[in-house]
């Protein structure tokens, strides 16, 4: 960690640092670290071709090759039209653009002249080498985990990775994020360094889940709440996170909200196919499963899946929705959304997802639910369900009051319940996400 070395001096400084980032931060909205900024089209080609055995260390390159999977390192680290893992991708944070780095073996702009020692380091210490920090847009506060035979069977691979000599363009971060060193006092206030240690008295499975969750996963990177300062809210963890508009739901066996109602098996087809009986995959989720669970051994995803089953449910909130709402919102709902989702919100399982019993739809956060109606989503491609399914987008064709009361009328019936929703909610998520505005023959109480 920063200031292990340092003398006392030193750690005063560092913690100078802190507060001086910590006052300036804290006036800023509370948000996920980063969201990759757009679906990247990736070939998942270099991520599962076979190692051949003609090559040097075969074993563990092809380790290396499995752990990037795991990590979902391509997803971040390879942009549109670009090499693989040549970076240049930008992720969008509530601060500006940061842009991930060349991890290909090219000597210069690449990772090709690393040594063991400062791969292991940017893995476990989120530091550069020559000692500056990283980003946590990097997620390191996860990759800490990672033991040192895994960084060097990932590294192991990255050196066999074609070479790409293109370094990625300047980050655009508002002042005083774009002060580097600021990250310093981040670490000391946020982020504990230290491999992963398996729990006692938990089944090997479970500990292999905990490794893969709370490490090179970095399922709470998005699945977590955030603090102000975009940190991990760990009392929290896997609660439920929002990530640029969209809500990354409660992973804990909360019965409504979480992964209660699912079984292990479940949560193995979802990851493995993006779908299952209770949900499609979408949003950035889209993406993990194609570039990283869906090319994960099924033992891995059991592993995965058993962790989560033993998260203890997050606590309940209570809703009531007004009668007036839910009446105009059932109009909108038999109108527009039955053709897909059916009556009752029963659905037709694996293709249009059962609103009934639906957690995304019923995270307190509505975020996930507003975006999900106004810009529409495409379901991961797997090479099981090769076809992406569409949820057309309505923005154009409901106003900000429809919206909300469908939105409210989806979360409160069928035994379904979370917080109602209100026109000023619907606005400010169709506003952020730049859609057109609602027809103006529209009766809208919001205007
Ligand atoms: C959520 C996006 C994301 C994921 C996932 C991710 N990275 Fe990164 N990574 C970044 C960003 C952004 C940076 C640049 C950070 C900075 O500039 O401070 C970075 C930087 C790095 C660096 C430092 C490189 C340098 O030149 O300084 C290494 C090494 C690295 N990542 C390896 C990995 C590996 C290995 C994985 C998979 C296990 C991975 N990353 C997954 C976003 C990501
Ligand atoms: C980049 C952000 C991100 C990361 C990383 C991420 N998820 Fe997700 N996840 C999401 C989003 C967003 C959704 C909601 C998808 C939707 O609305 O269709 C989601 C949905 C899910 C769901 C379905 C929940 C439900 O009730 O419908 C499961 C299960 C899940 N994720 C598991 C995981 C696991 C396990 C990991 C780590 C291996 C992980 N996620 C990593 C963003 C992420
Ligand atoms: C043409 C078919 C179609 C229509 C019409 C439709 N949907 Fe969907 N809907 C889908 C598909 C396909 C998905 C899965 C998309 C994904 O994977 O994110 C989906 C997903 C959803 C989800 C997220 C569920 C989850 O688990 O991620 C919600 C909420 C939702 N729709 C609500 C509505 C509402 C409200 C309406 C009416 C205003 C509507 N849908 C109309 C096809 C449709």
């Amino acid at each position: 960690m920063a200031g292990k070395t340092g003398s006392a001096l030193g750690w005063v400084v560092v913690g100078m640092i802190a507060a001086i980032a910590a006052a300036l931060l804290l006036a800023r909205p509370s948000a996920a670290a980063y969201t990759p900024m757009s679906a990247t089209t990736l070939s998942t080609r270099a991520l599962t071709e076979v190692v051949p055995d003609s090559i040097a260390n075969a074993q563990q390159v092809r380790l290396g090759q499995y752990l990037v999977r795991a990590g979902d390192c391509a997803s971040c680290h390879t942009r549109e039209g670009g090499g693989f893992l040549s970076g240049g991708f930008g992720l969008n944070t509530p601060y500006g653009t940061i842009y991930s780095t060349n991890l290909t073996s090219d000597k210069d702009a690449g990772i090709g002249g690393w040594s063991a020692d400062q791969f292991y380091a940017a893995l476990h210490d989120g530091a550069a080498p020559g000692g500056g920090a990283l980003y946590p847009a990097m997620p390191y506060p996860y990759t800490t985990r990672v033991t040192r035979a895994d960084s060097d069977a990932i590294l192991a691979f990255l050196k066999t990775v074609a070479p790409v000599n293109e370094h990625q363009p300047p980050n655009s971060l508002s002042f005083p994020f774009s002060v580097r060193p600021l990250v310093h006092g981040w670490n000391l206030l946020f982020f504990r360094s230290g491999e992963f240690a398996p729990t006692a008295g938990k089944s090997e499975i479970w500990n292999r889940g905990a490794y893969l969750v709370t490490g090179l996963g970095h399922c709470g990177a998005c699945h977590t709440p955030k603090n102000s300062l975009s940190a991990d809210k760990t009392r929290q963890a896997l609660q439920g996170g929002t990530l640029d508009q969209w809500v990354a739901p409660d992973l804990t066996q909360n019965m409504r909200t979480g992964l209660g109602s699912w079984s292990v098996d479940d949560i193995v087809e979802y990851l493995k196919t993006g779908r299952n009986a209770h949900a499609n995959a979408g949003g950035s989720m889209a993406e993990v499963v194609a570039y990283s669970t869906s090319i994960l051994a099924d033992a891995d995803l059991r592993a995965i899946a058993t962790y989560l089953k033993d998260q203890p449910p997050s606590p309940e909130v209570g809703a009531s929705a007004p009668d007036a709402a839910m009446r105009r919102g059932a109009a909108v709902f038999s109108d527009a959304c039955t053709s897909c989702h059916m009556e009752e919100g029963a659905g037709q399982p694996r293709f249009f997802p059962p609103l009934r019993g639906n957690a995304v739809a019923q995270q307190t956060d509505p975020t996930g639910v507003l975006h999900i109606i106004l810009a529409g989503d495409r379901t991961a491609a797997t090479a099981q369900r090769p076809s992406a399914l569409s949820m057309p987008a309505f923005a154009w064709k409901l106003g900000d009051q429809q919206v909300a009361d469908v939105a409210t009328y989806v979360r409160n019936s069928w035994d379904n319940r979370a917080p109602p929703v209100t026109a000023t909610q619907a606005k400010a998520v169709r506003k952020s996400l730049g859609l057109k505005k609602e027809r103006l023959t529209e009766d809208s109480t919001d205007r």
